[in-house]
């Protein structure tokens, strides 16, 4: 069993997508080990890009994360990290497979509805940035 962070950005809480979201990830073998709902601060979005920090769209990103509500959860399964950005698609919907979460959904690649770990490390990172040990199920 593995265990990925997922996020419900802010554009796919304003479009009403928690739902569609969730269900697609149940009926894809996901359980959902911890779930939340925040409003980011530009701190907090910050924070968790810091990778991204000197790229020039990081200003524009954490924005955007912190325009609104957004929706924060462990996923479990076999190959979890892979299997969500599978399920994901590429990160510029223009890119992404049918049947992916972001070529169903998104506008653009800032605004693409969902983000999911990358690497086992990020993983790590990523849900305790988030989540205390108490919190996951
Ligand atoms: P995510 O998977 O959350 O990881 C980093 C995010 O930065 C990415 O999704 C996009 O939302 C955003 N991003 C990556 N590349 C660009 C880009 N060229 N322009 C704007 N945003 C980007």
């Amino acid at each position: 069993m593995e265990r990925t962070l997922s996020i419900i950005k802010p554009d796919g809480v304003k479009k009403n997508l928690i739902g569609a979201v969730v269900k697609r990830f149940q009926d894809e073998g996901f359980k959902i080990a911890a779930m939340r709902m925040i409003h980011m601060s530009t701190r907090e979005a910050e924070g968790f890009y810091y990778v991204h920090k000197e790229r020039p769209f990081f200003g524009s990103l954490t924005d955007f994360m912190t325009s609104g509500p957004s929706v924060v959860m462990v996923l479990e399964r076999e190959n979890a990290i892979a299997k969500n950005r599978e399920i994901m698609g590429a990160t510029n919907p223009a890119d992404a497979a049918e049947g992916t979460l972001r070529k169903q959904y998104a506008d653009n690649i800032e605004n693409n509805i969902v983000h999911g770990s990358d690497a086992p490390e990020t993983a790590a990172f990523e849900i305790g940035y988030f989540f205390k040990g108490l919190e996951i199920f």
